[in-house]
């Protein structure tokens, strides 16, 4: 039997048309511009509106990527959606968005795996297409998180956005995905969590308790550590050496996380796609929306070996190393 491997056919994103802007912020909290960019690279972020939802943005990233494809939704045989802020407890926003496109029947799921939800997403679609189970599948990663966020909380309130970006993937004798790999470890869970939810319950906290609980530092440290073993373990697994990567398209949580990820790789700043500063964090719509930034822009090229990865709660993190 022949090798298969799955491969993006094209990207795809969406952003709120809402833009608030580190001075804004400092309307609401006392920051400031200077603060932010220094210790994040974060100088906006998108919003979504009042009643604009992931299932929206996730909905508007899929059509744009499908439409690159030229791919039809009724083609689809599987959808994966990466977020851990769904439009409602269920049926799953992969379900939402698969009867918008006009999908219906095939399997559609949502994977929660905090900021690394995209990845981990591909990664699982990667398996189904490996296997022979699907021949294309769209996977998305879509989030707003800002809908989590405690505005009066200066810690983490600067950070996040919303936003989400999508692949089409299919079936191919081509690489193609080299290699994923998916790891979690739930004993971080203290660091970095949303405390409240259906089956613990809601509390009388503003937002009904509804807030990123995050150690900074701490959660920093850990993810610079980790990421540092993820590229080693995602290049091995690839049978590949650092120098063969052209472009690192990591999850954009802080820009001193990305520039340590880069050293270790020995790669210069100007194959790293950076869009921290204008998305801030967009947890599962941040590698995707820089995977689609790089190819719209014409900085990716067909053919080139991309290492994406991630890093969030859970802890989990995931790499997946590809040609594009
Ligand atoms: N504006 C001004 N001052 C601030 C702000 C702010 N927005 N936030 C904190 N400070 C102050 C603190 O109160 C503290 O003051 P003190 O020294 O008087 O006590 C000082 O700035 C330093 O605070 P630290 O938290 O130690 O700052 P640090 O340099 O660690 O930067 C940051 C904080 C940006 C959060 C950084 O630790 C970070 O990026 N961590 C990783 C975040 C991340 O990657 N998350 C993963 C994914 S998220 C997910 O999965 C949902």
């Amino acid at each position: 039997m022949p090798q298969i491997y799955s491969r993006i056919i094209a990207t795809g994103s969406a952003l709120p048309e809402r833009v608030v802007t580190n001075v804004d912020l400092e309307k609401i909290v006392d920051t400031s511009d200077e603060w932010i960019h220094s210790r994040t690279g974060i100088r906006q972020r998108h919003i979504a509106a009042d009643g604009e939802t992931t299932g929206d943005l996730a909905f508007r990233a899929a059509q744009s990527a499908l439409e690159a494809a030229g791919v039809k939704a009724s083609e689809l045989d599987l959808i994966v959606l990466g977020t851990t802020t769904p439009d409602i407890i269920f049926p799953s926003t992969a379900c939402l968005v698969q009867h918008r496109l006009g999908a219906n029947g095939c399997a559609a799921f949502d994977v929660n795996a905090a900021c690394s939800g995209f990845v981990y997403a591909l990664g699982i679609a990667d398996k189904f297409i490996r296997s022979g189970q699907s021949k294309k599948v769209l996977v998305i990663g879509a989030e707003t998180l800002t809908r989590m966020v405690d505005w009066s909380d200066r810690q983490t309130c600067v950070l996040f956005g919303d936003g989400a970006g999508a692949v089409v993937l299919e079936a191919s004798s081509e690489p193609g995905i080299y290699a994923t790999c998916l790891h979690a470890d739930g004993g971080f869970k203290e660091l970095l969590y949303n405390p409240v939810g259906v089956s613990v319950g809601f509390n009388d906290e503003p937002n009904h308790g509804v807030r990123i609980h995050m150690s900074g530092r701490e959660v920093f440290k850990v993810a610079v550590k980790t990421l540092d073993s993820l590229v080693g373990e995602t290049l091995e697994a690839a049978g590949m050496v650092e120098s063969q990567i052209d472009w690192l398209i990591p999850h954009q949580a802080n820009l001193r996380i990305i520039e340590a990820t880069a050293k270790r790789l020995n790669m210069s700043m100007e194959r790293v796609i950076v869009t921290v500063d204008k998305h801030a964090n967009t947890s599962s719509g941040s590698v995707p929306l820089a995977l689609d930034y790089a190819v719209r822009s014409g900085k990716v090229q067909r053919g080139q070996n991309l290492l994406l990865e991630a890093f969030g709660g859970g802890f989990t993190w995931a790499s997946a190393l590809l040609r594009y």
